[in-house]
């Protein structure tokens, strides 16, 4: 490989750097606003016992002295402070030669069972016992809290938590330290920046603990490490045995999600203390809506290589955006980046039209049936609000019919309220064109459901058609089998190509994040609406939120597994077992679409937990990698150091990879300029087999497009050799006029390890993208806050 990073004496590189200053939004030199300042602690004056005397007398020093106050203080996930400061504060502390980067404090949002069988764990083989249930792992969840008492959280006969551990159980308001156990072995709660963003919590209607009132942190704990709930279940939905990923994990959670979002600088608090405390996977299933902000000015990309320095894995949502092109968020190559895909359970409803016709739709409706009768149906467009916004629907006349209504706007289980409240009988809703033939089952108020964007146009037909139209419906509960095939990737999941690297593949891979069953807080309804009086103990939702928490169970398991493994091995586990066909033996299918899933959609493919447990080879990573990486995207020296606070300096005329694509990950992605363009990358594996082992290349080239590997054929002498090869991808010359993207594979095999295989998208919009890019980059970087996009949450896919 021969790049290596060049250690250099950090004061010496310090004064040539110009830090980061971006104003936060709507920022006038009076009104204090939160600020995230990262800084060298190096630079910590004998004069100060403390970084936080240090700190404080930092802010001290500045002019307007009392309107600067501190929030936090980071030592682990990064370096620095968030304070209250006006932009003029913040600009003065720019001027101090310790201060790297002072970003504004933005806003972020939340992006059974069955999945354990439909990913064929196993109690008997496989990575469950051969990972000791992952016992001795903490998997801290970065949430909404959790609600302790839930039966998901009991620590049926759990050895004590592993010595390491040196977390807390904070009590609250509503959460007592008695509440945690050998199972929920930590609870704390992050909410200064917060309450500086919004002004003190409504402690009525939401708890200064780390209490659950929402449900969903309940639900991505559990799903990652609840304990076996034997009669689980959603009113008559998904009734069954209920388990976690890594049933014997432990469970610390770390509340950072409030009414109103979740603040970077609350997010970095808790990163901090996770990594403090002795976590081994972050679980975080929050991220920006929209695209990805660049690395250096994204907090959770910051934390994360803080974490991935630390050894923590980090497992987050790609988001729910899609299923536009680059919308995946969470996309820095140290982080397991997961998308959405569905499991082979269905909750279908048979919407039969009066003429005959039959649609098949999804619903957790679990009230009062409809009369078998058939009733008058008629759109919603009709009659006020084609959305069903509450209140804009005439009661005249849609009381006592079914209501179509179309999917956006505003949350689904809402649109069914509207319905309600207006004096519907029941609610047909159908997607629009961007969410396709993707089936997300809700708990409506009336009997509802939802149809594809096929079935609802034709219904739509049928309306406008008929004199008299009429409708009903068959609920027919829940349904396991084949058809329609599983997996298939959701409409919703956020896809690549990467925003900010494009020759890095993201997503990295998909897992359930459909109709997933797991617990839920007793401080909310299972709707979220407020007239929904219901309590449940488990609810069934949607998003990439639901698919994260799968994979940082998994990766705990293979943390408890292999403890000596960097989260990047890990990740790369997981990549080159992926499965690519889905139950009917296919490929993978994109909701979307209907069509087949690409790389872009479905990363490395479906995990495959078991398999992951032996894949032969690794592709593994160091921090000093990725250092060479951010060298190779170009990042200046005062980018660089947001992530290395001169704790390594890194010199890039020594130690950038000759392309980001060299970034030793276990998938390819190249770009091509001109039709005879040839492009090159290194790879390194490492041998985690058994022993001595021969692994040759298989190679399915893209078309137009021709890979080759030198060598070959890789000859291990022994476990744990690492060996290195090259891949070359040609553009062939006659293609080349014809853009686009095209896809391959090349898996390398031991006739044991059969396909390690990687997904590379060869070609991508051949002449385009860069530039595109490129723009699109400088449009946003123009803006006055230095984000195109307002940052949101992944929360459970309520529209
Ligand atoms: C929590 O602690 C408070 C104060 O010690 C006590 O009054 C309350 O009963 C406790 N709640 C539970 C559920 O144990
Ligand atoms: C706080 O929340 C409660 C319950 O939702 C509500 O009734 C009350 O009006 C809120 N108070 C304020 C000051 O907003
Ligand atoms: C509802 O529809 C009826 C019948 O078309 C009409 O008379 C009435 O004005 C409408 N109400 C509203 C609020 O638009
Ligand atoms: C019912 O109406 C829809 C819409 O006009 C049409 O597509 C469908 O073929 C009709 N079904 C029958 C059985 O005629
Ligand atoms: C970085 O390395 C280059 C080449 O080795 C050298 O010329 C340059 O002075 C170094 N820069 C710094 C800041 O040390």
């Amino acid at each position: 490989m021969g790049k290596q990073l060049a250690l250099i004496s950090f004061f010496g590189a310090v004064t040539l750097l110009l830090p980061l200053l971006c104003l936060a939004q709507g920022e006038t030199d009076d009104a204090p606003a939160t600020y995230i300042v990262h800084v060298s602690p190096f630079h910590k004056p004998a004069s100060s016992p403390t970084h936080l005397h240090w700190y404080a007398s930092t802010l001290r020093s500045l002019p307007h002295r009392p309107a600067a106050h501190l929030l936090y203080d980071y030592s682990r996930a990064t370096s620095g402070f968030s304070a209250r400061l006006t932009s003029g504060q913040a600009a003065a502390l720019l001027r101090l030669p310790f201060v790297l980067a002072v970003l504004p404090d933005r806003r972020r949002q939340l992006h059974t069972t069955r999945s354990p069988a439909f990913l064929r764990l196993s109690t008997s083989s496989g990575l469950w016992p051969l990972s000791s249930f992952a016992s001795d792992v903490v998997v801290g969840v970065l949430d909404t809290g959790i609600y302790p008492s839930r039966a998901s959280f009991v620590d049926d006969s759990l050895p004590p938590p592993p010595s390491s551990w040196r977390g807390s159980c904070d009590a609250g308001d509503g959460f007592n330290a008695s509440f945690c156990n050998r199972k929920l072995i930590g609870a704390r709660f992050f909410y200064k920046g917060y309450e500086a963003a919004r002004g003190p919590m409504n402690e009525t209607s939401e708890s200064k603990s780390p209490l659950d009132t929402e449900g969903h942190g309940t639900h991505t704990a559990s799903t990652a490490a609840g304990s076996t709930v034997a009669e689980a279940g959603f009113f008559q939905y998904a009734r069954g045995e209920a388990r976690g990923m890594a049933t014997k994990a432990r469970i610390a959670a770390y509340k950072i999600c409030w009414k109103s979002g979740c603040y970077d600088s609350d997010i970095l608090a808790a990163m901090d203390a996770a990594i403090a405390d002795g976590v081994n996977v972050i679980s975080l299933s929050v991220g920006s809506g929209g695209f990805s902000p660049a690395f250096y000015r994204d907090s959770i990309a910051i934390g994360a290589f803080g974490a991935a320095r630390h050894g923590v894995v980090v497992s987050c949502s790609a988001g729910n955006s899609g299923p536009g092109p680059r919308t995946a968020a969470n996309i820095a190559p140290w982080i397991l980046t997961v998308g959405a895909s569905t499991i082979d359970r269905q909750f279908p409803v048979d919407v039969i039209l009066g003429n005959g016709s039959t649609y098949v739709g999804v619903s957790l409706y679990s009230g009062d049936p409809l009369d078998s009768t058939y009733l008058s149906l008629v759109y919603a467009g009709d009659y006020g609000s084609r959305l069903c916004i509450p209140g804009l629907l005439n009661s005249t006349m849609v009381a006592g019919k079914i209501v179509l209504c179309e999917r956006g706007g505003n949350a689904r289980v809402e649109k069914g309220s509207a319905v309600k409240l207006a004096g519907g009988a029941g609610m047909i809703l159908s997607n629009d064109a961007g969410s396709g033939e993707e089936l997300v089952a809700d708990s409506h108020l009336v009997p509802a459901t939802m149809v594809t964007h096929t079935s609802g146009e034709q219904i739509k037909d049928y309306i406008k058609s008929q004199a008299s139209p009429t409708a009903t419906f068959v609920f027919r509960g829940t349904v396991i089998g084949d058809s329609p095939a599983a997996p298939k990737v959701a409409a919703f999941s956020s896809r690549g190509p990467n925003y900010r690297a494009p020759l890095i593949l993201k997503p990295d891979v998909i897992a359930p994040g459909v109709n997933i069953l797991a617990a839920w807080t007793g401080k909310n309804s299972p709707t979220d609406l407020d007239i929904d009086p219901r309590r449940v103990d488990f609810n069934i939702i949607s998003g990439t939120s639901m698919s994260c928490p799968h994979v940082s169970g998994i990766a705990a398991l293979l943390r408890g597994a292999y403890p000596e493994w960097s989260p990047a091995a890990i990740k790369s586990a997981l990549m080159t077992t992926a499965y690519n066909t889905d139950n009917a033996g296919e490929p993978i299918k994109d909701l979307a679409t209907g069509a087949e899933s690409t790389p872009f959609v479905r990363g490395a493919g479906h995990v495959d937990p078991n398999r992951a447990l032996n894949p032969g080879l690794v592709y593994d990573a160091t921090t000093d990698d990725y250092l060479a990486f951010l060298c190779a995207i170009n990042y200046s020296p005062e980018q660089i150091a947001v992530f290395t606070k001169y704790e390594i300096s890194v010199n890039c005329s020594d130690a950038a990879l000759a392309t980001p694509g060299d970034l030793n990950y276990p998938a390819f992605a190249a770009i091509f300029s001109s039709s005879s363009d040839v492009i090159t990358y290194k790879r390194r594996v490492r041998n985690v087999g058994a022993s001595a082992a021969v692994y040759e290349a298989k190679i399915t080239s893209p078309p137009g497009v021709d890979v080759t590997v030198t060598p070959s054929k890789l000859e291990f002498d022994a476990a744990g050799e690492s060996l290195s090869y090259e891949i070359k991808i040609a553009s062939l010359a006659d293609a080349a006029a014809s853009g686009g993207q095209a896809f391959g594979s090349i898996s390398w095999s031991d006739g044991t390890h059969e396909e390690n295989e990687l997904q590379f998208p060869a070609k991508e919009e051949l002449y385009g993208i860069r530039s595109a890019v490129e723009s699109m980059l400088s449009d946003m970087e123009s803006l006055p806050n230095c984000d195109g996009s307002e940052s949101s949450l992944a929360l459970d896919l309520k529209q």
